[in-house]
């Protein structure tokens, strides 16, 4: 159906305008007004794409991330994957690995007393070890090491209900046994429990036109989105290093950016300025969501 451009506007009270406004990427006046009077649940981080290793002074870099997001109160950390640098490829040690993420572990320490549901990246499982019965052989040691139950799984806090996939099959794609999962956790999610998804790599992606990345299955998981377009709210996702928003039947798709922006390193000709991927810069998502199922996510530019 024709719309035309002015009604279509006026028919989307969330517009999905992003200003840049000083360090930040924010909603309009308007819709923070709008948010105002609604009751907020929860205000969560989510990081996604840090990246972590020893050098280049990262470790204390991220650290001081983790601090200034702790002075904007929130209730518990989301963290989208590619936890450490890189783990995926075919000369990497053992020894490489372990630095890793002992950089990981020394940074989260500042996090005690805050829960960090973690979600499993392309870089994080290392497939180079000697035999696949290796105890840190791929996706099993990401998930002891992230601290996660599973390498997909959920949890409830008030009247929202998250949902952890894991998107590292062949294609890219959630396997049977996650979707058969999946469809069960969203048939069980009570009416009145809104849905958040968080996934490494984006389902509905706008940077997907000139980035690869996202969900091969992204049809089947719209389609189910649309069977439970009451609950489903809000999806999160990295991985393309590229910050980026759509939103199709009711829900919004977070790509917030990276923490490590370009892997901590100063950028090439492509980057719009040092230490951006393209033209998206370091940082992380600042979320409220609402007792009412409406979501807010802010991306902040860090400095470090
Ligand atoms: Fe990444
Ligand atoms: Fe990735």
């Amino acid at each position: 159906m024709k719309m035309r451009r002015r009604n279509f506007l006026n028919n989307i009270p969330f517009a999905i305008s992003a200003i840049a406004a000083g360090d930040q990427l924010s909603f309009s006046k308007d819709e923070k007004k709008h948010h105002a009077r609604k009751k907020l649940a929860l205000t969560v981080a989510h990081i996604t794409d840090v990246h972590i290793r020893p050098e280049l002074n990262i470790p204390q870099r991220f650290t001081q991330c983790l601090e200034e997001i702790k002075k904007k109160k929130v209730d518990f950390f989301l963290n989208g994957g590619d936890t450490i640098h890189a783990a995926d490829y075919g000369d990497i040690t053992r020894e490489r690995v372990l630095e890793q993420w002992k950089a990981w572990d020394e940074c989260v320490q500042q996090l005690k007393g805050y829960e960090v549901h973690s979600c499993i990246g392309n870089h994080d499982p290392w497939w180079a070890a000697p035999s696949k019965d290796d105890k840190m052989y791929g996706v099993p040691y990401v998930v002891q090491r992230a601290g996660m139950p599973n390498r997909y799984y959920s949890f409830t806090k008030e009247n929202w209900h998250f949902i952890v996939l894991d998107g590292n099959n062949k294609s890219i794609s959630l396997d049977q046994e996650q979707m058969e999962w999946l469809k069960k956790e969203l048939e069980n999610t009570p009416s009145g429990t809104y849905v958040l998804l968080m996934s490494h790599y984006p389902i509905l992606t706008v940077t997907g036109s000139w980035e690869g990345g996202q969900h091969k299955d992204h049809v089947a998981l719209r389609q189910l989105f649309y069977q439970h377009k009451d609950k489903v709210r809000v999806c999160l996702s990295g991985h393309q290093h590229l910050l980026d928003r759509a939103w199709y039947n009711g829900v919004d798709y977070f790509c917030n950016g990276a923490m490590s922006g370009f892997w901590w390193d100063k950028g090439d000709a492509k980057s719009a300025r040092p230490s951006y991927y393209q033209e998206t810069p370091p940082g992380y998502a600042i979320l409220k969501l609402y007792e009412d199922g409406s979501v807010e996510n802010e991306y902040f530019i860090h400095k470090y």
